[in-house]
């Protein structure tokens, strides 16, 4: 088979193989000239507002990666044909920089977030990249813009690194063309006014994600198919989704949040539990780092493992439910208070504590 192949696609692979790498030390800096005023900081909508400045990084086939530039945040020009206005050619990740009491600004594991995307732009048929050399790039974008963090808890900078196909083309094919930007929103604490636990709509007509699909990558297309189900939820009295799978109704994330079970399990051991990553489920960072953290305290079991509607409500009626909680950067941890199954089962925790339950 390898003699049949064309010697152009040997020349087009080492090619692409050789100018996978852009490099920091490259990088041109276009400061803007006025700058937006940072007001009101407290009262941000989440990605509604931006900083003055934006990384953006062309690929092409032919050309490979071009310098880096950061530049005053604007507009993007595209063509009306790029793939990834037509089939989805996206991905993005989320990551946040905070200030710290020491007042030095830190980005959270940001190498796991480099890897990842990686793994989303292998899904996508988007070009390599260096991930160093990328994270260098945000850490001098997030350095030009670290005054739009301030000395406060309640304000991070939530960082939006994003990757587009360009081709300018209807074809379904491999982009030759693509675009790498990166920009930076402040937001405010999900926790300033109090954790309030979220109520879910658990109901099995819309599925995230299935086996062999794109749920385990930060993929645009996964998110706009998910909106329509949010909005089911809000009529149907709840905040969020919580997805299920499966004929047994399989527990697999809420809303874009992975999920937790603090519980004593079917053998009466307390464990924290949360689904493997088996294709369906997004590998979140904070998930990974909850997972981490809770290992090394060695107080309670803690599992990747399957969790379904029927286990849940059968430690409900029991009363083994500890705590269940979304975990995301978004807003780190968030508990849920109350679950709508199919009309039949509501509960209701409140600060954790189980004060209703009813099964009609
Ligand atoms: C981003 C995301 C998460 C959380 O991942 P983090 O890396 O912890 O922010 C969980 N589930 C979905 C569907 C997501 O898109
Ligand atoms: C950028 O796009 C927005 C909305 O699409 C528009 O309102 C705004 O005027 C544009 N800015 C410039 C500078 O063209």
């Amino acid at each position: 088979m390898r003699d049949q192949r064309l010697p152009l696609a040997y020349v087009c692979s080492l090619f692409s193989l050789l100018s996978c790498v852009h490099q920091a030390a490259d990088l041109d800096i276009q400061l803007s000239l006025t700058l937006k005023p940072k007001s009101d900081m407290s009262n941000l909508v989440f990605g509604s507002v931006f900083t003055d400045h934006m990384l953006t990084i062309q690929w092409s086939a032919t050309e490979g990666w071009q310098a880096p530039h950061i530049k005053p945040f604007g507009n993007l020009s595209l063509h009306p044909a790029c793939s990834c206005l037509h089939y989805s050619v996206e991905l993005f990740e989320g990551m946040k920089a905070y200030r710290g009491p020491d007042s030095k600004v830190r980005l959270f594991r940001p190498m796991l977030n480099m890897n990842r995307m990686a793994k989303s732009a292998e899904r996508a048929c988007l070009p390599a990249f260096d991930q160093s050399e990328l994270l260098e790039c945000i850490r001098r974008l997030v350095e030009i813009e670290q005054d739009w963090i301030p000395q406060s808890e309640s304000v991070s900078l939530y960082i939006r690194p994003t990757f587009i196909g360009t081709e300018p083309s209807l074809g379904v094919k491999k982009p030759t063309n693509a675009l790498l930007f990166v920009i930076l929103s402040p937001v405010g604490s999900y926790f300033s006014t109090g954790i309030k636990p979220v109520s879910l709509w658990a109901d099995p007509k819309y599925i995230r994600a299935w086996r062999g699909g794109t749920g385990d990558c930060k993929m645009g297309g996964n998110y706009g198919a998910s909106i329509c189900a949010q909005h089911e939820a809000v009529d149907n009295g709840c905040q969020q989704v919580l997805w299920l799978y499966g004929d047994d109704h399989q527990i697999t994330e809420v809303g874009t949040m992975n999920i937790f079970l603090h519980w004593i399990n079917e053998d009466g051991e307390e464990e924290l539990a949360t689904p493997p990553l088996d294709g369906i489920i997004l590998p979140g960072i904070t998930r990974q780092s909850i997972l981490e953290l809770t290992k090394n305290w060695g107080e309670f079991k803690v599992t990747e493992r399957y969790l379904t509607m029927a286990d849940l409500c059968c430690a409900l009626k029991e009363q083994r439910i500890k705590e269940m909680f979304g975990a995301g950067t978004a807003c780190v941890v968030c508990p849920v208070g109350r679950i709508l199954y199919q009309g039949e089962v509501n509960f209701l925790f409140i600060k954790n504590k189980l004060i209703k339950f009813k099964i009609n």
